[in-house]
């Protein structure tokens, strides 16, 4: 499909439609991003303030993975700019990656949040499966765009959506999966996960930190013709 005819498809079928464009190489990501900001594949956009897609260079080596915006991404329209993505910049430092020349994107890209009791917060909820699978496209033609080297899922969702359900994030983080959507494939927690660890913070972070490293030295490797 052109550029063009994409903007002006039928809303709730711009995500199967823009991976077959991005898969023909007749997509390129401004387009598909104008797309996906009038997206209705799903009921999510109805509560939420904007769609929130991908940020950064394409294409690009790395590409990171999170599970759906949250109340601050929502507002800001960028992945990863609330307290998640403190720790997540934060950690890629520390593992000598830079933020700034890796792709970052959700699975989902409206946030899902219920009211708190008092109405006065919006509280995360969870996407279904529905609402993923509808949602997947997107992130699928992000792939496609970005052809990253190395791909990060962080969290249960973003593996669960892209690797299928015979993985298990605690029991396979830090390694390379044998999956075909990047040459390293490998998964950790979500941020998130560290900031609700309570007593277990530290800990939680620097083994976040030790996955992340794992990554970026394979990033530094030397690069053969078969590596
Ligand atoms: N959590 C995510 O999974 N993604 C974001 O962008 C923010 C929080």
């Amino acid at each position: 499909m052109a550029r063009a005819s994409l903007a002006a498809a039928d809303p709730s079928d711009r995500p199967e439609l823009a991976l077959a464009s991005a898969r023909k190489g007749a997509a390129d990501l401004d387009a598909v991003r104008k797309a996906a900001a009038g997206c209705r594949a799903c009921d999510l956009w109805a509560r939420a303030t904007q769609t929130v897609f991908g940020s950064g260079p394409v294409p690009a080596r790395l590409m990171l993975v999170g599970e759906q915006p949250g109340n601050d991404e929502d507002i800001k329209g960028e992945p990863f700019v609330g307290p998640s993505g403190d720790v997540l910049s934060r950690a890629l430092d520390e593992a000598g990656i830079d933020r700034e020349r890796a792709f970052v994107t959700n699975v989902v890209k409206h946030f899902k949040w219920k009211p708190t009791p008092g109405g006065k917060r919006r509280l995360h909820e969870k996407p279904n499966k529905a609402e993923v699978g509808a949602c997947l496209p997107w992130v699928q033609t992000e792939l496609e765009l970005v052809r990253p080297e190395a791909l990060v899922l962080l969290g249960a969702t973003a593996l669960g959506a892209l690797a299928g359900p015979g993985f298990s994030v605690m029991r396979d983080r830090g390694r390379a999966l044998d999956l075909p959507h990047a040459r390293l494939v490998a998964t950790t927690v979500h941020p998130s996960s560290i900031l609700r660890a309570g007593a277990g913070r530290e800990a939680a972070y620097l083994a976040f930190v030790a996955d992340l490293r794992f990554v970026g030295r394979w990033l530094e490797r030397p690069q053969t013709a078969s590596a």
